[in-house]
């Protein structure tokens, strides 16, 4: 068991959304002169300089994991040293100073710790989601890189992503681009997401549940959905799922991937034509807030692909998605390493 205050808040953990909620305290690291001065804070405000990089010409990243409680009272993060490799990663892309190992592991944990109360107990299908967010700022006009940086960590309780949780949704892929072949589609930095706001508002407001990108140079290959990467299942049992260079890699496909072969499956991770959606009987999308969400159709102009008999989850990704919380809930021996504890 873990030494926090027992005490928990009142909310509905079976019923959460996914969305904001202020839990009273988050994480803040300044960088200034060569060295790092970090606090917790109980303000959601954050007050930035008007020129500061982050506001101006997006030079910012993020990053995003869950805490969940497992079955024997431990709260554990998942496979935070890749989100860690992954920030900086989209840092060095962005000329931003590299975040210290030890900064960023003191965030999660102490944000952790600190809202212990909003961690959702075991057993409701809820987690903390941890956003650690980064941005340049200063006095500044031109177009250069900041020199100093803001480091912050804020959480939430969380339920689906999508609102019927494990249930096959319905995608559009989309006529706009969400990022270009050497731009930065495979850091996670704001812009990425602003440039997928209309493709995601278009294909809403025509009853989609999101919308999937498709490669920018050829329009002919699958990149990604607006916030997940993409697998289909074909009848063989393999599973396949796209590599780009303007997709983000996800820590969870990484998993899966893994999870699958341990699983007995074959795994193809490559380019994946559009026209071959038609050779999957399983489709879904993979991600930190998406899990693993089943894909029934996909729809490109005319065209619609169905996965399954469009209406249920697949019976593979059924097994990969309740093999993946099992692990992330502390189930599974096999991969129990990917758990940090806190
Ligand atoms: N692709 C995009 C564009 C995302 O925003 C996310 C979410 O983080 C993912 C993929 C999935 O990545 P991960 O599994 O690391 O959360
Ligand atoms: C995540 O899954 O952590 C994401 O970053 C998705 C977010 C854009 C909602």
């Amino acid at each position: 068991m873990c030494a926090f205050p027992q005490t928990k808040a009142s909310l509905d953990w079976s019923n959460l959304s996914f969305s904001y909620m202020d839990t009273g305290s988050r994480y803040r690291a300044c960088y200034r002169n060569g060295s790092w001065d970090a606090h917790m804070s109980a303000d959601k405000n954050i007050t930035l300089p008007e020129g500061s990089q982050a506001l101006n010409y997006g030079q910012q990243c993020f990053e995003g994991l869950k805490a969940y409680t497992t079955a024997s009272g431990d709260v554990v993060l998942f496979r935070p040293d890749m989100n860690l490799a992954r920030i900086n990663r989209s840092a060095r892309r962005l000329l931003m100073q590299e975040i210290p190992a030890d900064i960023f592991m003191e965030g999660l944990e102490r944000v952790v710790r600190e809202n212990y109360a909003f961690v959702p107990p075991y057993g409701h299908g809820a987690s903390l989601y941890l956003r650690p967010l980064y941005l340049g700022i200063g006095d500044n006009l031109g177009l250069k890189s900041a020199s100093e940086f803001l480091f912050t960590v804020y959480c939430s309780p969380v339920g689906p992503y999508y609102k019927d949780g494990f249930k096959p949704i319905h995608l559009m892929v989309s006529d706009y681009d969400r990022a270009a072949p050497h731009g930065t589609g495979n850091v996670k930095v704001g812009g990425n997401y602003a440039a997928g706001l209309l493709a995601s508002q278009e294909a809403r407001q025509k009853g989609f549940a999101e919308a999937i990108f498709l490669d920018a140079t050829t329009r002919t290959y699958i990149d990604e959905v607006g916030t997940s990467n993409f697998f289909g299942i074909t009848a063989d049992n393999t599973l396949i799922t796209p590599v780009s260079s303007s997709i983000l890699e996800s820590i969870t496909r990484l998993s899966l991937v893994e999870v699958a072969q341990s699983m007995g499956m074959k795994v193809e991770q490559r380019p994946v034509a559009l026209s071959e959606l038609e050779n999957f009987v399983e489709a879904g999308c993979c991600g930190t807030a998406a899990v693993i969400t089943p894909i029934s159709h996909v729809t490109s102009g005319e065209r619609t692909y169905q996965f399954g008999d469009g209406v249920s989850a697949g019976q593979m990704t059924t097994r990969l998605y309740e093999r993946l919380l099992d692990i992330q809930l502390g189930k599974d021996e096999e991969f129990s390493h990917w758990l940090h504890k806190v």
